[in-house]
């Protein structure tokens, strides 16, 4: 089958690799009717992620159709039309047991590697290193998800494909952040990032009842996205004090709740961002922490901050003072999707969560690399670039 892999740093290539199989009883394979690219597809593509190797099949973020079922998979069907996690879960492991389903004890078959770097392994990813379990993509025309019965969810009739899509990883992702943040009715909450992820954060803040919620970046056509379809605030950094103007916009207080979805490659306009990519790039800290440090220091005291943006090792100049003597609450996670996924597919069949609009460049797998490309300089205000890996 046709699949687009990792090739080394900032290469991307569309080759001919073997077809998956079922491996285990709980495996489905699947035929990948849809398949989009994520921000964290580029933190692989930059090199920050360890243990990615040439040939390695790319994707985490996809739906398809059931085409074989493994013999201990109880509740999917051949022909059933279905969107998958982008994290593999057991479902019967302790950490499962709490909901807590990308930190699966059974989930990555690989823990070695991240034992190493963060003393314990979280659950495995689809196509994202062998750090994270070396599973085999979903860029790809079938790709087999293991314990199926877990992390693929049955599609609603009423629910087209560019909407359901996104619930794999973009909407669960955000809806992970807005309520393990405590969101609640009243609320004010900033998002950082106005990405797949910052929107459907933002979007799932407004449906747990935040009162206000702004959003911040400094990508006019993806600020306007926010506005038109997700409904929030918006704040333009590359123009804007953010700090001041969300005093400003909280009576002085700040925002009750921050969430960071932007990630290890944060721009910044300031002295400290250049010191952070030069000590990125010199390997002499793994991340550029710039939205952290600021949404911890714009959050209101006693405030809560989430990170959903993914970071890999050390970073420098963090404002831990501040996080504790505002006694803030600070957490972060790889998403926990199958414990949203229900409920944000019926608020897709009802029509209050749309994504549409992130799938701004549609094209077959063979375009890969080009819509990487484009992903990656977030060229012609490309968001989400989605792949048709059977045209
Ligand atoms: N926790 C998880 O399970 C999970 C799942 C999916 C994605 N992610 C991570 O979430 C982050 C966002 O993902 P995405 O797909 O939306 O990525 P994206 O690259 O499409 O969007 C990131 C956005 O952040 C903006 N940005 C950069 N620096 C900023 C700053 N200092 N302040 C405000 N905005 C800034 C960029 O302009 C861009 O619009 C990435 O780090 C990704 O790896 C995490
Ligand atoms: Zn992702
Ligand atoms: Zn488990």
């Amino acid at each position: 089958m046709r699949a687009a892999t990792w090739a080394g740093v900032d290469e991307v290539s569309v080759e001919t690799v073997p077809d998956p199989a079922i491996l285990n009883d709980r495996d489905v394979i699947l035929k990948v009717s849809r398949t989009t690219t994520c921000g964290s597809d580029l933190h692989l593509l930059g090199g920050y992620v360890p243990a990615m190797r040439a040939g390695d099949v790319l994707g985490h973020e996809f739906m398809g159709e059931v085409v074989e079922v493994g013999p201990g998979v109880r509740d999917r069907r051949v022909g059933d039309r279905v969107v998958v996690n982008s994290f593999i879960a057991c479902g019967n492991c302790w950490y499962c047991r709490q909901e807590l389903y990308s930190l699966c004890d059974n989930g990555n078959p690989n823990p070695g590697i991240t034992e190493g770097l963060w003393g314990q392994s979280p659950g495995g990813c689809f196509g994202y290193s062998h750090a994270m379990g070396g599973f085999a993509g979903s860029h790809a025309e079938y790709v087999r998800v293991p314990y199926a019965d877990v992390g693929s969810f049955v599609v609603p009739e009423e629910v087209g494909d560019d909407r359901a899509l996104f619930a794999s990883d973009a909407v669960s992702t955000g809806w992970m952040g807005a309520d393990l943040a405590g969101t609640k009715p009243g609320d004010t909450v900033a998002v950082w990032g106005a990405g797949g992820v910052g929107q459907m954060a933002a979007r799932a803040a407004m449906l747990l009842g935040a009162e206000q919620v702004v959003v911040i970046d400094r990508l006019t056509e993806r600020l306007e996205q926010v506005r038109r379809h997700v409904g929030a605030e918006v704040v333009d950094y590359s123009t804007t004090d953010v700090m001041a103007e969300l005093r400003e916009r909280t009576g002085g207080r700040g925002p009750d709740v921050c969430i960071e979805a932007v990630g290890m490659e944060a721009h910044s306009t300031g002295v400290q961002g250049v010191y952070d990519q030069v000590k990125q790039q010199l390997r002499l800290q793994t991340d550029r922490p710039s939205a952290v440090r600021e949404a911890i220091m714009a959050c209101r005291k006693g405030g809560s901050v989430f990170v959903l943006g993914v970071f890999a090792g050390p970073v420098d100049k963090f404002p831990l003072g501040a996080a504790m003597n505002k006694g803030l609450t600070l957490r972060g996670a790889q998403v926990h999707g199958q414990r949203y996924m229900p409920r944000i597919l019926g608020h897709m069949a009802r029509g209050e969560l749309t994504t549409e609009h992130l799938a701004t460049h549609v094209m077959p797998l063979e375009d890969a690399p080009r819509g990487y490309r484009m992903f990656k300089d977030k060229e012609d205000g490309c968001v989400r670039a989605v792949f048709l890996p059977h045209g």
